[in-house]
């Protein structure tokens, strides 16, 4: 496991975007991508990077990490009002960088095959299979929330009330949703695919992340703290603050 520190967010964020758009330059390759709020600054980078180094994404399909369950994206609801993690990626980097439809595979799980399809795609040769994660205060990775087992695969789960409410304070309540309306399911990838990613990233900053940090990193490996499943793999790269360690 290598643990880089950064200055700040920024710098952290732009570094793992230019070290990821490399090595996806001109190569086949499987991106596992994460949603959330962290997310936003390092697509942000992302795409400027690609941009200013013309970097070559043809061989590379997108994966959704995770997705709200019975949510499906809604192009025509304006942005923010359509909270699925498909249309997040659409809008953060899908679209800017031009990536077409066929190069994305999208979780739907309330739809037949939804899974199976997915799992499918996942597993079909095609290169580097890398996941970009963050993390949960709580130690969840993807929507893997405390009591996942490691062998846990991708399936739909019941989210825990302090995601329900961090999710919901972060992104719905501000689009003038109900608490009775946030979705209380989800459908995530398992640690059993995470961890037969060749290469595991991991975006991780600020105080209300502390905590979780250190039981992934440093703490037991079990069940109380999903992330702290990581610690298994051999090549996982923590992009953190310096703020987390303080
Ligand atoms: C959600 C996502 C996770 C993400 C987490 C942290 O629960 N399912 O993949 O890591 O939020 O989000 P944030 O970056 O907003 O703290």
């Amino acid at each position: 496991m290598k643990i880089r520190v950064f200055e700040n967010q920024l710098e952290a964020k732009t570094a793992a975007a230019e070290q990821i758009a490399d090595s996806l330059d001109g190569n086949s390759a499987k991106l596992v991508c994460a949603t959330g709020g962290t997310m936003v600054e390092f697509y942000r980078e992302f795409c400027r990077t690609n941009q200013d180094r013309a970097i070559d994404l043809r061989g590379v399909r997108f994966f959704n990490l995770d997705e709200y369950y019975g949510i499906e994206m809604d192009p025509a609801l304006p942005e923010g009002k359509d909270q699925s993690f498909a249309r997040y990626l659409s809008d953060n980097l899908f679209r800017p960088l031009g990536i077409d439809v066929d190069s994305q595979v999208r979780l739907v799980p309330h739809r037949e095959d939804g899974l199976e399809q997915y799992r499918t795609e996942l597993a079909c040769s095609g290169g580097e299979l890398i996941t970009i994660l963050g993390i949960g205060k709580n130690g969840h990775i993807a929507f893997n929330e405390p009591g996942t087992m490691i062998e846990d695969s991708i399936r739909v789960v019941n989210l825990s009330e302090g995601t329900i409410i961090d999710n919901y304070k972060a992104n719905f309540e501000a689009f003038g949703y109900s608490f009775d309306e946030m979705p209380r399911k989800a459908c995530t990838i398992g640690p059993r695919e995470i961890l037969s990613s060749n290469r595991i990233i991991v975006l991780c900053f600020g105080k209300t992340k502390k905590h979780a940090f250190e039981q992934a990193v440093f703490g037991t490996i079990d069940a109380s703290c999903p992330a702290s499943y990581l610690q298994t793999h051999e090549n996982v790269e923590w992009y953190v603050d310096s703020a987390l360690l303080r």
